[in-house]
């Protein structure tokens, strides 16, 4: 019967597919369309509302439905099974609404009514709308009023990894290089920035003020200036200053938001083996930067120099652990293969995800064990080991040796302790990370300052922090 079932699903299915079961997948996913750091508070817009909904229906038609493309396997398909499905996002709320939106277009308003014991029949609100729960991977940490976000979340190491690109080379070459540029724009964003702000050294910030602007602002002042290759150049300019700060392959400490979403991952596919395909997806919401220091990490430029580029709002990464022959109730792990693929920018609007080649490789796919073992070398998956890499001795960390020769706080189960679950979901907002660090930089001082002045119009401590 099942063969019957194969070979009609082979008529209307590329060949390579037509075998294939999908076990589980994880998307990690950027937010949509928002308004500007620059003025705090950051909110999504109607436009990235839109953007991620559309994106939450994509993913239904390849992931959940009943007649999807890639359907996983004994994904509940019209009313959610909270056991199936794991969503979170860390504690902001451009993220978080993100979120919500994007499980909107997931698993949108079913219409199971309930007949009560008196005869009563109840539907749920807004049309059946779907109630699911989105963790919060943080700890407290990453709130919107902490001015200095490394305080909380705490991996020292990382903090002094990022900094030291401020005194690269490559970054005081820019710096120079583009000083005049960047002078030429103040024209454009003087109602926000003081003049010294303009530099290269901001090179993030301006871009997202003008960029936002470009797509909601009808009155941009001198908007003449802003030809199609001044707004490549800015781009480009703030993919170099986002990519120094978030990856350096000699000194990757600073791509510790990549290392804990690889541990994530890890732990996401190991509990769907393990629970025989019981966890069936995984999405969380994340930053910018976390794609970058993951993009580093897995050696993804190799296979296209894009992925130093600041990824478009809405943007994905997917991570498909699947069977290349067929199912079966329980698969074994050296059975499954994992494929990455990428979409730049809102799933269902152009072209499809991309497969691409992880670690350097050619193939677009790996095998599971071969994913772990990769995955394994930079995946940071326990306190001890995050003590030790961020080289912090207090709080979670007291009483771990950063040499590593005494054992830290650990989880029982040897995992993660949750206060560094806490700090995961901080560290995935290293946007958050980063905005913070330049606005430290723009104060002048390299060292964790708490008190600084904003500039005009920027309020440390808000909105100004978002991914
Ligand atoms: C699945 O079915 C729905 C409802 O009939 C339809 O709108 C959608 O286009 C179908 N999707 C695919 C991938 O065939
Ligand atoms: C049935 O039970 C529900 C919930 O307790 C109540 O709201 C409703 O009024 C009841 N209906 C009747 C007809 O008693
Ligand atoms: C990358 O790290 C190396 C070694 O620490 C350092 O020499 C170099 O300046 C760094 N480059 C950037 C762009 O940060
Ligand atoms: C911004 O720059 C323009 C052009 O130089 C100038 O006319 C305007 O007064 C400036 N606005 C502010 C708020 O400084
Ligand atoms: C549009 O740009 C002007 C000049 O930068 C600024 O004053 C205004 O706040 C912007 N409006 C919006 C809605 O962003
Ligand atoms: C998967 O989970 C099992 C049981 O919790 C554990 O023993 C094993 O080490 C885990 N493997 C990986 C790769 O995390
Ligand atoms: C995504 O698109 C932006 C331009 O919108 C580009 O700069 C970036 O390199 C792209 N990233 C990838 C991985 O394609
Ligand atoms: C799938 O089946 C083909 C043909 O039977 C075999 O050559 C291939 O090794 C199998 N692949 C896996 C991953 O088991």
């Amino acid at each position: 019967m099942h063969r019957v079932s194969q070979l009609l699903l082979l008529a209307s299915l590329p060949l390579s597919l037509a075998d294939e079961t999908v076990y589980g997948a994880y998307i990690f996913h950027r937010h949509g369309d928002r308004t500007p750091k620059s003025l705090p508070p950051t909110r999504l817009t109607s436009l990235g509302y839109t953007q991620v909904y559309t994106a939450g229906q994509y993913f239904r038609e390849r992931y959940v439905s009943s007649n999807a493309t890639l359907k996983v396997a004994g994904l509940e398909p019209d009313v959610v099974n909270q056991a199936q499905i794991a969503v979170s996002a860390p504690l902001d709320t451009v993220l978080e609404n993100s979120a919500y939106a994007f499980l909107q277009g997931l698993y949108p308003p079913s219409e199971s009514k309930e007949t009560l014991r008196n005869g009563t029949v109840v539907q749920a609100p807004m049309g059946g709308y779907q109630l699911i729960p989105v963790t919060e991977v943080s700890a407290g940490a990453g709130s919107e009023d902490n001015p200095w976000l490394q305080d909380a979340s705490g991996c020292l190491g990382a903090t002094t990894s990022s900094n030291s690109y401020f005194f690269s080379a490559e970054y005081a070459g820019k710096l120079k290089q583009t000083k005049e540029f960047y002078s030429s724009l103040v024209p454009v964003v003087n109602d926000t920035f003081a003049k010294d702000y303009v530099t290269f050294k901001n090179g993030y910030t301006v871009f997202d003020l003008i960029n936002v602007a470009t797509i909601h602002n009808t009155s941009i002042p001198s908007a003449n200036l802003l030809t199609p290759q001044t707004l490549y150049q800015l781009r480009t300019l703030a993919d170099a200053h986002e990519w120094g700060l978030a990856y350096n392959a000699s000194d990757n400490m600073r791509a510790m938001p990549g290392m804990l979403l690889a541990a994530e991952i890890l732990s996401a596919f190991n509990s769907t083996v393990i629970s025989k395909g019981k966890s069936k997806l995984n999405i969380q919401f994340g930053a910018y930067a976390t794609f970058l220091s993951f993009f580093g990490l897995a050696d993804l430029p190799a296979a296209s120099v894009d992925f130093t580029g600041l990824p478009d709002y809405a943007s994905a990464m997917l991570f498909e652990l699947f069977a290349p022959n067929g199912s079966s109730p329980s698969p074994q792990a050296e059975d499954l293969r994992v494929r990455f693929l990428f979409k730049n920018g809102t799933a269902g609007e152009g072209a499809p995800p991309v497969a691409f080649p992880l670690f350097g490789g050619s193939e677009m796919d790996v095998s599971y064990p071969v994913f772990v073992e990769k995955l394994s070398k930079f995946a940071v998956t326990t306190t001890e080991d995050w003590c030790s890499k961020c080289r912090n001795t207090a709080g979670v960390c007291a009483g771990a040796s950063v040499a590593g020769t005494k054992s830290a706080k650990q989880d029982k189960k040897g995992g993660i302790s949750a206060a560094i679950g806490g700090v995961i979901g901080a560290m995935v907002t290293l946007a958050v990370v980063l905005g913070l660090l330049a606005l430290v930089m723009l104060v002048g001082g390299l060292t964790v300052v708490k008190k600084h002045k904003a500039p005009k119009g920027v309020q440390a401590g808000s909105g100004e922090l978002k991914a």
